[in-house]
């Protein structure tokens, strides 16, 4: 068992329904071992600026239900330059931080990495994005909530879309990633996906809407990743109406965008985050650092923070199609 006295804590980049309980599970495990925590708020920028917190069991009290993280998000320009992470790496030893536990999406994890690769540091990397494209893990921590989200808010658009014959392009979030995108549109009954895993044609997208009306559908959905290759819905809008052969249809955008990133973490968040997050406390204790924490098939695994972020999860093929035979 290694042995560690102070452990810092971060949460870092788009912030995930779920971080908090993470935060939780860091806190709690570490002070049932003794170990002191530090929260470092504002991500890599609150590190370098030594925006630091001492926490004990009270401060994570009453958090695991809510949406955003108590100890702050950002995107630092400053930690993506050397000089910027040997800022940092001075701020942990200054601090006699001598452990880090980061959460967050694939930057924060390269970040890590960075970090234990230039400057030693002992760091272990919980994923949180509601993107769920980062490898060594089946699910990231917020894309459950926001999934479940996008669907709401589908099935409310299905009732107007349905009360007005409307064709509606629904675009969601997920950066460069479908997951989001083609698990709402099975979810949501969704008649057309579009994913950036894939060339948009657009030409199959006029016939397919033409071919819903002609059978006298009364609403489309039509479920637009932002990442799609055009530049998501309005940009499908733009191409579809420029064409007279859709005059007569009644088409609207929606862009869900950050509604998808807030809200009470889902069930199933918070326990994978309260499962991360003790898992990885525990990889630091049995010296397993450099990795990230993620449930494989049900289990906790580590995978080296080299190999996240070289690494890409792909959809599943399969969902593709059932999203396809069942619209
Ligand atoms: O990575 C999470 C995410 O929400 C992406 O889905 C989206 O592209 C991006 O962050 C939005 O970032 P910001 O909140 O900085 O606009």
């Amino acid at each position: 068992m290694t042995d560690f006295r102070r452990v810092g804590i971060l949460t870092s980049g788009g912030d995930a329904p779920g971080m908090n309980a993470c935060v939780r599970a860091v806190t709690r495990t570490l002070i049932a071992d003794e170990i002191d925590v530090v929260g470092i708020r504002r991500g890599y920028a609150g590190l370098i600026d030594g925006d630091f917190v001492e926490m004990d069991g009270q401060s994570v009290s009453n958090i695991v239900q809510k949406g955003g993280t108590i100890l702050k998000c950002a995107r630092s320009a400053r930690f993506r330059t050397p000089e910027g992470r040997s800022q940092a790496a001075a701020r942990l030893a200054d601090a006699e931080i001598d452990a880090l536990i980061t959460i967050g999406g694939d930057g924060t994890l390269a970040g890590a990495n960075l970090l234990a690769d230039e400057h030693g540091v002992d760091v272990v990397g919980c994923p949180a994005t509601i993107d769920n494209d980062l490898f060594g893990t089946d699910e990231t921590i917020g894309y459950d909530t926001a999934l479940n989200t996008a669907i709401e808010n589908i099935d409310r658009i299905r009732d107007t879309a349905d009360a007005h014959d409307r064709v509606f392009l629904v675009e969601v979030m997920g950066a460069d990633a479908g997951f989001i995108a083609l698990n709402s549109a099975i979810g949501g009954g969704a008649e057309l996906v579009l994913l950036p895993e894939f060339n948009t044609d657009i030409e199959h997208i006029k016939q397919r809407i033409h071919s819903l009306m002609a059978a006298q559908a009364r609403s489309s959905i039509v479920v637009v990743a932002e990442g799609e290759e055009m530049g998501g819905a309005p940009a499908i809008a733009e191409a579809l109406k420029s064409d007279s052969a859709f005059d007569h249809i009644d088409l609207r955008v929606c862009i869900l965008g950050h509604t998808q990133r807030g809200g009470a973490p889902s069930a199933r968040d918070r326990v994978l985050a309260s499962r991360l997050g003790t898992g990885a406390v525990k990889a630091l204790l049995d010296g397993i650092t450099g990795v990230m924490v993620g449930v494989v098939c049900n289990e906790i695994r580590y995978t080296p923070l080299s190999g996240i972020t070289g690494s890409q999860k792909t959809i599943n093929y399969d969902l593709l199609k059932l999203a396809q035979m069942l619209s």
